[in-house]
Formats: C-alpha cells, sequence, structure tokens
C-alpha cells in the first residue's frame, strides 16, 4: 500500500464541498470588490524567494534541481510570484491593480493539525493604489470574506511594521534578526541581537510596544513607549480606523496589536494577522498587509498591499461555528425498470441534464428498490422511475424521496415538475 506523504491531505466529495463552499465566497466577494483572477505556476526559479528572504529560506521551502540542473522550488505562498509577474508583464495594464488567486501553496514545515506541507491560499493583492486605501480596500475584502463565509469569532489584529522598523536604525539583515526575535516575543534573543549592536536600549520599549493591544486608544500609549518614534505610522493607524469606519467594518471585528510582526520579510507598512479562537494553536486563519516586492524584482517603486487566507483553516473555523450550507442535492435519479425501458431512459437522462438539472441514472442494472435505496443514500431529490407500460404512455413516475410520496407526470413536463417543486 501507498501512503500519501506526510503533510498532505486527500480530500474526499464531503470535504472538497465545504472547501468550495469557502473558496466561492472569497472568490464571489472579490469580484464584487473589482478584483480579477490571474494564475501563475506552482514552480518557480529558487531565486525568486530567496530574493528577498535570503538563503536561509531554502529550510522552508521545497526545493530541489530539475533534470536541467535548474534550481527550483514549490512556491510557498503566492505574492512573489505575483509580483514578479507584474514587473515583468502586467506593469502596462491599469492601475490600480486588484488580482487574487486560489491555489495550493507548499512549505516544509513540521506538520500538526492545520499546518500541513500541502496547504490552499485564497490571495489577493492590490498593485499601484495609494497606500491607506489600498490597506483598508485589502482588510475589507478580508474581513468581508469572513463575514460571507458567515464566520462570527473571527478577529483582525493590525499593527505597523513600519513603525516597529523605523525604531531599528540597523542593516536589513540585522532588521531581519530583530524582527524575527520579535515575531516569535523571543526576548531573550531580542536582547542578545541589541546588545550585539550596542543597542541595549531599545530592549525594553521594544519589549513592551509588542505586548500593547487593543482599541484606538493603545496608539497613544504605543506612542508614548516609543518616546515619539513612528509618529506618522500611529497616524496612519488612526486614519486607518476612520476609513474602516466607513467600509462599516466593526472596531469589535479588530484590534491594534503593535505585536504583529509577520513572519515574512517584506512587508514595510500596516500588517494584519486574522484569528479564529476555534482552532487551538494554529488559529492564525489569514495574513496580509503592506510590502515591497517590485522593487526587489527590479520594477519601479509602487505601493503593494494584500493578504492571503489559510484555506484548511478557514473551513476548520467555518466547521466549528457551523457556518457551511450544503452543497446543492442531485435533483433526479432515473431508475430503469426493464431492459427495454434502458434506452429511453438515458435519453431522459440527458435531456433533464441539458435542461441544467442535476440527474444521475443506475450503472449496475439494479432492481428498483436496490435503486431506490440507492437514490436515498446519494440524497437525491427525485427518482425517476420509468416502466415500459408508462414509457408507452408517454409517461414517468417522479418520487419525492423526503416524503415517499409518487405521481405520474408526462414526459415533456419532467424537467418542469423537478425544477418547479
Ligand atoms: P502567511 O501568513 O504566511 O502569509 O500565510 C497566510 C495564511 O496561510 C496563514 O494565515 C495560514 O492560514 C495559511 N497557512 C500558512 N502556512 C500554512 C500551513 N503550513 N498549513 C496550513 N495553512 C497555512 C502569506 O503567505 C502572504 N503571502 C500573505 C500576503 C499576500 N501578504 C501580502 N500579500
Amino acid at each position: 500500500m501507498f501512503e500519501r506523504p506526510r503533510g498532505t491531505n486527500d480530500w474526499g466529495p464531503g470535504d472538497m464541498a465545504k472547501r468550495r463552499f469557502v473558496e466561492s465566497r472569497f472568490v464571489q466577494r472579490a469580484e464584487s470588490f473589482g478584483f480579477r483572477e490571474v494564475s501563475t505556476p506552482t514552480f518557480e526559479s529558487l531565486d525568486l524567494f530567496t530574493a528577498k528572504s535570503g538563503p536561509a529560506i531554502v529550510r522552508e521551502l521545497y526545493a530541489f534541481k530539475d533534470q536541467g540542473g535548474r534550481d527550483l522550488a514549490l512556491r510557498p505562498e503566492f505574492t512573489a510570484s505575483i509580483l514578479r509577474f507584474y514587473v515583468s508583464s502586467l506593469r502596462g495594464l491599469p492601475k490600480p491593480l486588484k488580482v487574487y488567486s486560489t491555489g495550493n501553496a507548499f512549505r516544509y514545515e513540521e506538520p500538526q493539525k492545520g499546518r500541513y506541507r500541502e496547504f490552499h491560499q485564497l490571495n489577493a493583492e492590490i498593485i499601484g493604489g495609494a497606500p491607506l486605501p489600498s490597506d483598508a480596500e485589502a482588510l475589507a475584502l478580508a474581513i468581508g470574506t469572513m463575514r460571507a463565509i458567515g464566520l462570527k469569532q473571527v478577529k483582525a489584529r493590525i499593527g505597523n511594521i513600519g513603525i516597529l522598523r523605523s525604531c531599528l536604525p540597523f542593516s536589513p539583515a540585522d532588521q531581519a534578526v530583530l524582527l524575527h526575535a520579535l515575531d516569535k516575543r523571543n526576548l531573550e534573543m531580542l536582547d542578545a541581537e541589541l546588545a550585539r549592536l550596542a543597542h541595549k536600549d531599545l530592549s525594553a520599549p521594544l519589549a513592551k510596544v509588542i505586548q500593547l493591544s487593543g482599541d484606538v486608544a493603545i496608539l497613544k500609549d504605543a506612542e508614548k513607549v516609543l518616546g515619539g518614534a513612528g509618529k506618522e505610522g500611529f497616524r496612519y493607524l488612526r486614519d486607518l480606523a476612520s476609513l474602516l469606519d466607513l467600509y462599516g467594518i466593526s472596531r469589535s471585528d479588530y484590534a491594534f496589536d503593535m505585536g504583529v510582526v509577520r513572519g515574512l520579510d517584506y512587508y514595510t507598512g500596516m500588517v494584519f494577522e486574522i484569528d479564529s479562537p476555534n482552532l487551538g494553536a494554529e488559529k492564525q486563519v489569514g495574513g496580509g498587509g503592506a510590502y515591497n516586492l517590485a522593487e526587489v524584482f527590479r520594477g519601479e517603486p509602487v505601493a503593494q498591499t494584500g493578504f492571503a487566507l489559510g484555506l484548511d483553516r478557514l473551513v476548520m473555523a467555518a466547521e466549528a461555528e457551523g457556518t457551511i450550507e450544503p452543497p446543492r442535492p442531485l435533483d433526479a435519479y432515473v431508475v430503469p425498470i426493464g431492459d427495454a425501458a434502458r434506452t429511453k431512459a438515458v435519453q431522459i437522462l440527458t435531456s433533464l441534464r441539458d435542461a441544467g438539472l442535476g440527474a444521475d441514472i443506475d450503472l449496475i442494472g439494479r432492481g428498483p428498490s436496490k435503486n431506490l435505496d440507492y437514490a436515498n443514500a446519494i440524497g437525491a431529490r427525485f427518482a425517476v422511475l420509468l416502466g415500459e407500460r408508462e414509457l408507452k404512455a408517454g409517461r414517468a413516475t417522479v418520487r419525492e424521496m423526503s416524503t415517499g410520496v409518487q405521481r405520474e407526470v408526462a414526459l415533456d413536463d419532467l424537467a418542469d415538475t423537478i425544477r418547479d417543486v
């Protein structure tokens, strides 16, 4: 027997129906916001992912050489691919460019519940808008998607990595190490690194500021802790709160949290994460923010913001809150009775399908009672029983599976009868 690779999943019909439900809510919302779909390759040149993050990122990637000796990697996310695509081919499109993608991503992580090596993301990016309205639009789509899925218990945490960066006057590499320590809340590492950089004085205020979380009032507290540093960044967050009010996003849907640092290196300004309290350790269902990759990929400077939601975790959150709507059941299951009825039955089946109904037929040659059991088991709304006598009269027996009520209808009226009930 073969086993699937560690950290991957098989999804059966029931799982896929749930996943499609959640994904379709995102797609509908994104389209309603004016985002359009794009698609990029599942694997890319390894350089694309090391360009910003350095070679250390390779540990977290599925990186490999192909038969031509090229260094490639399975995508760990969409943002780098989309910015590569933008810089190479999409720069001429009208701005702002609003694009979304859905699909699988791969990270070499220690698998656990909600954390896989192959997982799915729902991703959106806005390129070339003014920063504040674009950030608000991205947040509104992320939070709006949660609402469209019916989730109530999720909460966004919004920070500004630009403020933290402005407190860290060091090389990009040193900044990355310090931000990593802040992200992991590793105060020992923070202390040690700041000591190495002869800036131990920054340790206490940074450790304190990342603990601050709450409504807009905490922005003043944070500003005080940082002794006036990051003034612009705090004003930006206050303006963002006013803009989110206009979108109808309740202030209880999010908190400001100066400790949102994000695990990826490219963020420059507003950053956010969204949590579902029902998911235990891997409770983060999404994250994003303002970033800069266009210049890293040799494009002109342009504002970029976006987010990704983890489909696997969103489905778990939706299951926990009981918001998933069941898929539309099959409309009709056609049961030919006797061999002579079979030919006509296939024609009737096809006409029901052509009329836009979901219709299926016995493929095994079971007797009528076994066929009705099957129709029941697959959740068909109606069974269409076709005996020779009825067919000769141009009629069929339609049985409503939920009640067992049967009636004869003319074949010409069959599709309408099934549709109308
Ligand atoms: P990220 O926070 O790394 O951001 O991933 C976004 C979401 O993907 C996470 O919140 C989580 O729900 C899901 N996710 C990540 N890793 C796994 C995993 N191993 N198993 C299951 N789910 C996972 C990004 O990827 C950025 N590209 C988001 C972005 C877009 N920023 C700007 N634009």
